[in-house]
């Protein structure tokens, strides 16, 4: 353990012990309107432990250069320092090698990655791809563009009305003209587990290649990327307590190197001339430009910390004040949870009767609690359910149940003005 988290898991009774783990972190020190902030957020973006937030201060203050292109001792310290994040990164993913971690700008640089390197080069038109009902636009749009460019054909896995994917009729939708599956791990609007490693055995059986949007996914119970055998998983860095700025993809090292490149320029190539250019393998090749330097920094950071907290004790925790959540939003009168999958992680989306999401969310940041409020970047999904929007609480490692509190407190607040 590199630092004092036995305090905050206790050895001999595995009790997770939130108040130093919230100590941790300064932005849950924060007022809002007068009230402790009661940070319901995480989704969209998680807040940073002081560990991440110091890391990255020093390293701009102490070991800041550019990487790759120094044979000076300073930008030799950031190079060994961002190859260090990607080594960190694979061994948190299980991947086979450092060389599978692409370092991108987020999930959705990473998809579209794929889309266009992969995508333009190895599928034709009529090909299908698959994605599911609950994908967030960014695993929507990028397969649309491709649908215009190529001719490739999008089919919709469904989901029921709890929010539980559809296991068989996805079987259904396999045939031999799928070459891929685009699935999110968890629906970021609904909380649902996705069963990706059946989805990619599945998948299998017809020869597609599979892609995993994990940007929910991992930070609520991590990935074996060996063992889940999909092809592509993609994640962010400022959903897992790290920086923002810097997302991963993961990719087997065959698939990346048979891939061209997607963006041109430095650091990504062998040689030049004006007559033709020839490429690095991976990572290097999907890497043009000046990279991320501190946010790999950052990023490892939050790994480290996540890692000696435990994602096993996260997701326990986080279960249990999904389950507290549940129960204390579900006592209110005219609140209706939509997303009640069988198996879900700390996300609720909720409407109330007769006060527009947006409202509710201006009223309750009134009262120091931040929620998301919109159609969450899944229109197709919220007309799935008909309703133009929701609220969304999403839960952290560092969530209590005096956050849960104040949300319903909150609430019935709210629904006293419109009530
Ligand atoms: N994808 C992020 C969310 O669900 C921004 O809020």
């Amino acid at each position: 353990m590199t630092f004092e988290i036995e305090n905050r898991i206790s050895a001999s009774s595995g009790d997770y012990n939130i108040g130093l783990i919230r100590d941790d972190f300064p932005a849950l020190s924060l007022e809002c309107n007068g009230y402790p902030l009661a940070f319901l957020d995480s989704g969209a973006s998680a807040q940073k432990p002081s560990k991440v937030l110091e890391r990255m201060d020093h390293a701009y203050r102490n070991e800041y250069a550019n990487v790759h292109r120094g044979a000076y001792t300073l930008s030799q310290q950031a190079t060994d320092n961002y190859e260090h994040a990607r080594k960190t990164v694979a061994d948190f993913m299980n991947a086979k090698t450092a060389d599978e971690i692409i370092f991108t700008r987020n999930v959705t640089s990473a998809i579209n990655l794929v889309a266009h390197s992969y995508g333009r080069n190895f599928l034709k038109a009529g090909d299908e791809v698959i994605i599911s009902h609950m994908e967030h636009h960014a695993n929507i749009v990028p397969w649309q563009l491709l649908m215009e460019a190529i001719g490739i054909e999008l089919k919709i896995a469904p989901i029921d009305d709890a929010g539980n994917f559809l296991l068989e009729d996805f079987e259904k939708l396999l045939s031999p003209k799928t070459k891929l599956v685009a699935i999110t791990h968890v629906s970021n609007v609904l909380g649902t587990i996705v069963p990706i490693k059946t989805i990619v055995q599945l998948a299998r059986k017809v020869g597609a290649k599979v892609l995993i949007d994990g940007c929910q996914g991992i930070v609520h119970e991590g990935v074996d990327v060996q063992s889940l055998d999909a092809d592509f998983y993609a994640f962010t860095g400022h959903k897992l307590y790290g920086p923002s700025g810097i997302g991963v993809l993961w990719g087997k090292i065959d698939i990346l190197n048979s891939m061209p490149p997607y963006e041109g320029g430095g650091d990504m190539i062998e040689t030049v001339t004006f007559e033709k250019s020839t490429f690095r393998d991976a990572p290097a090749r999907f890497e043009a430009g000046t990279p991320p330097i501190i946010e790999a920094v950052g990023l490892a950071s939050a790994i480290d910390y996540v890692t000696d907290v435990g994602m096993d004790n996260i997701a326990i925790h986080e279960n249990n004040i999904l389950k507290y959540a549940t129960s204390c939003l579900s006592a209110i009168e005219g609140l209706r949870i939509i997303g009640n999958a069988e198996k879900k992680i700390g996300i609720i989306s909720f409407e109330l009767d007769g006060i527009h999401p947006h409202d509710i969310s201006t009223i309750i940041d009134s009262k120091g609690v931040a929620v998301r409020a919109g159609h969450h970047c899944a229109q197709p999904l919220m007309d799935r359910f008909g309703v133009p929007a929701t609220t969304r609480a999403s839960f952290g490692m560092y969530t209590n149940e005096g956050d849960i509190d104040q949300l319903a407190e909150a609430l019935n607040y709210a629904k006293g003005i419109f009530g």
